[in-house]
């Protein structure tokens, strides 16, 4: 049987500018049903789903909203729509083609745990997004979707917008807690954790968009319907961002596992430039490369995970066999170089002697020892670095010069022209 879309169902079809016809395509249904079957099952239900965070690492969702559930006073829910990872785009179609969605999910999660104010971060850049998130906000205020007593329900929740500025690392949770209080984005150590400790040090419940948004049909459905989707272990409908040398790249709604064949071949129409696949870089910039042999691998969370690879946000970025892959890694080196934001020596330091190294590498300039320092450099960002930008900067960058057989002595990646 075809997959129907969940998530995306609305995209296209529903006149993004309209609460009435946000409405009349089954909109706010699940905020009706969340109110009638109150916080606790509503908490209940996403925790049984095993619902994954997707905005790259996979923390069950259940356990942080239960968590902020528990706490007392005041506190917040954030939407994560900060989508830095280079090669994710998922998000900016949700909140500029169905907007209404991501506010309906946000009203339903400060529901769940209780809290009065929540904040959508959104990416700088995402003009259109943004736009379309604050009149879509307005339509709730105006319609008694937002504000005091919430459908005669008697909570109350305000959102307010906030745009990022460009930084990477304002994705990460900690930074972008900072970056709202109006700080410098530098990540927090953890514990405590944001559930804990957040956004003005107050328990706060933060998600990726998609996350949020598989809280519609979730409510409605429950539990057993979206685990029908995908792995026990990694359930649920999963939006892929398919780009590179493919026939039509763009955002795949398909069963989390649907195999990587799946979506190069019948998503994707196949592979273009050479025709024929040289490797995928899965999970971004920040994610791992997988040559050709992993193509039937299940994109899930779990499977991935045991190949010494990452779903992260859902990056599938295909390149063909005659694609440039030193010029690839310099670009990947000099981004991470660039957007660590120097708190700690591991990743501050790290990311440039990576950079110079790989600038070399990208040069035929190697020196003797450079692939030996880069390995011991990569390794300890990984293991020493405070944040998730220094612990992953070294994962495409391993991945690519491992598997596909770089040869120092040629200058050569063996698997590409
Ligand atoms: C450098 C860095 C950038 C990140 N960028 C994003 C981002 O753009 N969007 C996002 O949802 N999560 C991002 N994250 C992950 C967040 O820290 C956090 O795990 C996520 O917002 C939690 O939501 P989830 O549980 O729904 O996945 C980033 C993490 C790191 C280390
Ligand atoms: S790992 Fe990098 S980005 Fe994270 S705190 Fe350290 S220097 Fe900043």
């Amino acid at each position: 049987m075809s997959y129907q879309p969940v998530l995306t169902a609305r995209v296209g079809v529903v006149d993004p500018t309209s609460l009435s016809d946000y409405e009349a395509h089954g909109g706010f249904e699940a905020l009706r049903h969340a109110i009638d079957i109150g916080p606790d099952a509503i908490i209940d239900i996403v925790t049984q789903a095993h619902v994954l965070g997707r905005g790259g690492a996979a923390f069950p969702a259940g356990i942080k909203w239960k968590a902020v559930n528990e706490e007392s006073g005041p506190k917040y829910v954030v939407a994560n729509a900060d989508e830095s990872e280079p090669g994710t785009f998922k998000d900016r179609v949700i909140m500029e083609q169905d907007p209404f969605s991501l506010v309906e999910g946000v009203i339903i999660a400060a529901y769940a745990v209780m809290a009065e104010k929540a904040y959508i971060y959104i990416r700088g850049e995402y003009g259109l997004a943004i736009e379309r998130i604050q009149n879509a906000i307005d339509a709730c205020f105006q319609a008694g979707f937002l504000g005091e007593d919430i459908l005669g329900a008697g909570f109350k929740l305000d959102i307010e917008v906030r745009k990022g500025a460009g930084a990477y690392i304002c994705g990460e949770e900690t930074a972008l807690f900072e970056s709202i209080e109006g700080k410098r984005g530098y990540p927090r150590l953890k514990p405590p954790f944001p559930t804990q400790s957040g956004l003005f040090a107050r328990p706060t419940m933060i998600n990726n968009v998609e996350t949020l948004i598989n809280s519609l049909p979730l409510v409605l459905h429950g539990p057993d319907w979206y685990r029908s989707f995908g792995p026990s272990d990694s359930p649920g409908p999963k939006l892929y961002c398919l780009s590179g040398r493919v026939r039509n790249p763009g955002l795949v709604e398909a069963p989390m596992g649907t195999p990587l064949h799946d979506l190069i071949y019948e998503h994707g129409g196949g592979v273009t430039g050479s025709g024929e696949l040289g490797g995928v870089l899965l999970g971004g910039a920040a994610g791992m490369f997988v040559t050709p042999e992993y193509v039937d691998v299940f994109m899930d969370f779990a499977t991935l995970r045991e190949i010494d690879a990452a779903l992260g946000s859902g990056v599938v970025m295909v390149f063909d066999t005659s694609a440039d892959m030193k010029g690839v890694l310099k670009r990947i080196a000099h981004f991470f170089a660039h957007e660590s934001c120097g708190k700690c020596y591991p990743c501050q330091l790290g990311t440039q002697r990576q950079m110079e190294i790989i600038d070399r590498l990208a040069a035929n300039k190697l020196r003797h020892w450079d692939l030996i320092t880069l390995r011991h450099v990569g390794e300890t960002m990984t293991d020493a670095s405070i944040c998730g930008l220094g612990q992953t900067a070294h994962h495409a960058i391993r991945t690519a010069l491992d598997r596909f057989g770089y040869e120092a002595s040629t200058g050569q990646f063996y698997a590409f022209e």
